[in-house]
C-alpha cells in the first residue's frame, strides 16, 4: 500500500493497514466493544451522548502512543481515558474521509484503553436523515433512519471506521419514538426523564454479541408498528402499511431454510425486515436483526421479495465473513448475489437462477457501459487509495462477483463446490478477508483433490482480479427470457415498419413482472430506439405507464426517455418526487438529463430534500456533474 493518502497529522508509516479508507490506525488498536450512550433529538436533528470504545492494543512501543479514530463532521466535546480527562485534538478535514480524531495515551498507561468521547452529530452528518412528520406516511411524527455503510458511520460516531475491525456493540438509546438499533433488544431498562427530555422519552436497549464491523451500527426511530412474518421474523413498517408488508415478506422463513441448507445455520437468532419511508436510498440494507428496506419492495405482487433474499444471505456473507476493505466488496456482494440466486433456485427452480443472472449481467452491461471498459471500477478489485466508495458503487462487484463465483462452480462441479461453500464461510465467521485469502482457502480445500486442483490450476487469477471490462459471458439457460425477447423482436419489427403486429395485453398476461423488466431492458439495448408514439401505445396497452410496481415503471419511463417521448418527461419527475431508491433515481435523472438539462435541474432542487444525503449528493452530480459511471 504504498503511496496512500493520508492526513498530514496522523502518522501511520508504521504500519500501514489494509483497508486505504479509514484515518485510524486500526493495526496498533483495536475496538473489542463499542457502548453507544445516545439520546435523539428530533427538535435538533442530531444524536447527542457518550460513544465507549474499548479497544485493544496491538502494539507495544511505537504507534500506540495514540489512537487515531475516524469521524466526520461530529462536535466533540470531551473525550476521557480510563474515566479521566483525556488530551485529543481534532485534525483538520482529510476528504473524503473527514477528520482524524487522536487521543493521546500516556507512557505511563499500560495495556488496552476504554476510550469515551462526548459528542453530538451536526447537520452535514451523511448517515442520518431525519424527516419532519409531513414527510412520513401518516404524517403525525417525526422519523430518522441512519445508513452507514460504505463510510458514513463516522459521522454518526467516532469509530474505526474500517471493515477490517469487528466488534460487539451495546446500544442504549433513549428517544420519544420506538427505536430499532443492529442488536437483539434486551427490554427497555427502567429510565426516568431527564431535563429537556422530549415527553414520553424512553430508553431503548439492543446487544450485539456477535462481532460486527461498524458499518453495520445502524438505528431507526419513529411510528412504527410490527407483526410476525416467521417463527424468527417480524416486519416492522408505518402502521398503516402493516398488513401490505406483512403479507408481502410472507416468504421469508422459507428463504432462511434455504439458506441454512446451503450454507449452516443463521446465527443471529432474529432476522426481521424494517420498510422504510421512501427516501431510503437503497433496496435493502443488510443490518443485523432488522434488514433495512426500500417501501418499494412492497408493491403487491411479491415480485421484489429477491431483494430479502438478497438481504438474508448478507446474514453469512458480508455480516459473518466480511471484506476486509471496500477495494474487496465484491467478497461482499458477489457471494450475496451468488447466495441469493441459489436461494432462489432451491424454492423456485434452477431456470429461475439463471433468469436472474440475465437481468444481473443487463445490469453489469450498463454499469461497464457507464464507466468505459477500461476504467479503474470495472474491475473486480478496484484501486480505492484516496477515493470516496460511494463513487465506485455499482452493478460491477455484484454482477462481476456473481459471474467468478458461477464460473468457479461450473468449473470444479456442482457437488464439489457446495462443500466448499460451508467450509469457506465457517474458516471466516466473525472475520474479514481479502481477495488472497479467498484464493488460498479455496486452493487449499481441494489441494488434495487433483482433479479439481487441475481445474484450478487453469484459472486465470489476475485477469478476473485486476483486468477491467466484461469477463467472459457464461452460457445462460434462456428458457424464461426467450420470450420476452421474442416479444421485444416483434415491436422492434413495428418500430420499423416491417410488420403489422398488433400489441395487446395478453401479450404478456401470463408474465412475471421481472418478465416485463426483462423485456423493457431488451428495448433499451436498441440502437434505433422505440418511436414516441410506440411508447405510449406501450404503456397505455400493457399498463406500464401505470404499473404500482417500480422496477416496471421506472424501466418503461427509461424506455420512453431514450426514444424523447415527451409526454413520459412529466410522470418520470412525479416518479423522481415519490421514491429516493438510488438505483431509481440515478439513471431516471441522468436519462432526463439528456432530454432535458433544466428540467432534470429543476426537478432535482424541488425533491432535493426529501431525498437521503447520500442520494442528495449522488443525484447532484448525475444532474450536474459529468461523471457517469454505474
Ligand atoms: N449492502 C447493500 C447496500 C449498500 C451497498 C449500501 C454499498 C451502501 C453501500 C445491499 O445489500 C444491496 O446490495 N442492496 C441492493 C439490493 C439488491 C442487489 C437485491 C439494492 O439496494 O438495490
Ligand atoms: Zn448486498
Amino acid at each position: 500500500m504504498l503511496n496512500r493518502p493520508i492526513a498530514d497529522n496522523v502518522d501511520i508509516s508504521i504500519h500501514q493497514p489494509r483497508d486505504p479508507n479509514t484515518l485510524s490506525n486500526y493495526n496498533v488498536w483495536r475496538t473489542k466493544h463499542v457502548t453507544a450512550d445516545l439520546e435523539l433529538e428530533f427538535n435538533k436533528n442530531r444524536c447527542v451522548g457518550t460513544i465507549k470504545l474499548e479497544l485493544e492494543r496491538l502494539e507495544k512501543g511505537q504507534g500506540s502512543g495514540k489512537v487515531v479514530l475516524d469521524t466526520s463532521f461530529l462536535d466533540i466535546q470531551e473525550v476521557k481515558l480510563a474515566g479521566k480527562k483525556a488530551k485529543w485534538n481534532l485534525g483538520e478535514r482529510f476528504e473524503p474521509y473527514g477528520s482524524p480524531l487522536t487521543i493521546e495515551i500516556p507512557d505511563d498507561h499500560s495495556g488496552d484503553a476504554e476510550i469515551e468521547v462526548t459528542m453530538a452529530t451536526t447537520d452535514k452528518c451523511t448517515a442520518v436523515q431525519w424527516m419532519t412528520p409531513e414527510q412520513t406516511s401518516n404524517k403525525k411524527h417525526p422519523y430518522m433512519f441512519s445508513q452507514c455503510q460504505a463510510i458514513h458511520a463516522r459521522s454518526l460516531l467516532p469509530c474505526q471506521d474500517t471493515p477490517d475491525v469487528k466488534s460487539t456493540f451495546t446500544f442504549n438509546i433513549r428517544s420519544p419514538l420506538p427505536v430499532l438499533a443492529s442488536g437483539l433488544p434486551t427490554g427497555n431498562k427502567d429510565f426516568r426523564p431527564g431535563e429537556g427530555d422530549a415527553p414520553g422519552t424512553l430508553l431503548y436497549t439492543f446487544d450485539q454479541k456477535i462481532p460486527m464491523p461498524v458499518y453495520l451500527f445502524a438505528l431507526a426511530s419513529g411510528d412504527l408498528a410490527s407483526a410476525a412474518i416467521g417463527p424468527r421474523s417480524c416486519v416492522h413498517t408505518g402502521p398503516e402499511e402493516l398488513l401490505a408488508s406483512q403479507w408481502e415478506f410472507e416468504p421469508t422463513e422459507k428463504f432462511i431454510q434455504a439458506a441454512e441448507k446451503i450454507v449452516f445455520p443463521y446465527a443471529w437468532t432474529q432476522y426481521n425486515v424494517l420498510v422504510l419511508p421512501p427516501s431510503f436510498p437503497y433496496g435493502g440494507m443488510e443490518n443485523p436483526i432488522f434488514t433495512f428496506a426500500t417501501p418499494t419492495l412492497v408493491s403487491g405482487d411479491r415480485e421484489n421479495v429477491d431483494v430479502i433474499a438478497h438481504e438474508l444471505a448478507h446474514s453469512w456473507s458480508g455480516n459473518l465473513v466480511t471484506n476486509c476493505s471496500w477495494e474487496h466488496f465484491w467478497l461482499n456482494e458477489g457471494w450475496t448475489v451468488y447466495l441469493e440466486r441459489r436461494i432462489q433456485a432451491a424454492i423456485h427452480g434452477e431456470p429461475h437462477r439463471d433468469f436472474s443472472a440475465i437481468i444481473g449481467w443487463k445490469a453489469l452491461t450498463d454499469s461497464i457501459e457507464g464507466y468505459g471498459a477500461e476504467h479503474e471500477y470495472t474491475k473486480l478489485i478496484p484501486d480505492l487509495k484516496g477515493k470516496d466508495p460511494d463513487d465506485a458503487f455499482s452493478s460491477i462487484p455484484y454482477e462481476k462477483g456473481f459471474t467468478f463465483l458461477y464460473y468457479l462452480e461450473k468449473l470444479i462441479g456442482k457437488e464439489k463446490w457446495d462443500k466448499f461453500i460451508p467450509h469457506y464461510f465457517a474458516t471466516f465467521a466473525q472475520k474479514s478477508l481479502d481477495s488472497y485469502e479467498f484464493k488460498a482457502t479455496l486452493l487449499d480445500f481441494f489441494a488434495k483433490d487433483e482433479k479439481a486442483t487441475d481445474k484450478l490450476n487453469s484459472v486465470e487469477w489476475d485477469t478476473w482480479f485486476y483486468k477491467p471490462g466484461y469477463p467472459p459471458k457464461p452460457d445462460f439457460d434462456t428458457s424464461m427470457v426467450d420470450v420476452c425477447y421474442d416479444l421485444a423482436g416483434k415491436w422492434e419489427a413495428l418500430n420499423s415498419g416491417s410488420s403489422e403486429f398488433l400489441p395487446s395485453a395478453s401479450d404478456i398476461s401470463s408474465w412475471s413482472a421481472n418478465q416485463s423488466v426483462v423485456f423493457l431492458e431488451k428495448i433499451q439495448t436498441w440502437k434505433t430506439p422505440l418511436s414516441p408514439a410506440l411508447v405510449e401505445k406501450m404503456g397505455e396497452v400493457y399498463s406500464y405507464a401505470a404499473s404500482k410496481n417500480v422496477e416496471v415503471v421506472s424501466r418503461y419511463m427509461i424506455v420512453g426517455l431514450k426514444a424523447r417521448c415527451e409526454s413520459v418527461y412529466i410522470p418520470t419527475t412525479e416518479l423522481l418526487g415519490r421514491v429516493g431508491r438510488m438505483k431509481f433515481v440515478r439513471p431516471l435523472y441522468r436519462n432526463l438529463r439528456e432530454c432535458d438539462e433544466k428540467l432534470a435541474q429543476q426537478t432535482f432542487e424541488k425533491y432535493k430534500e426529501f431525498y437521503h444525503p447520500i442520494c442528495k449528493d449522488m443525484a447532484s452530480k448525475d444532474v450536474y456533474g459529468k461523471g457517469r459511471g454505474g
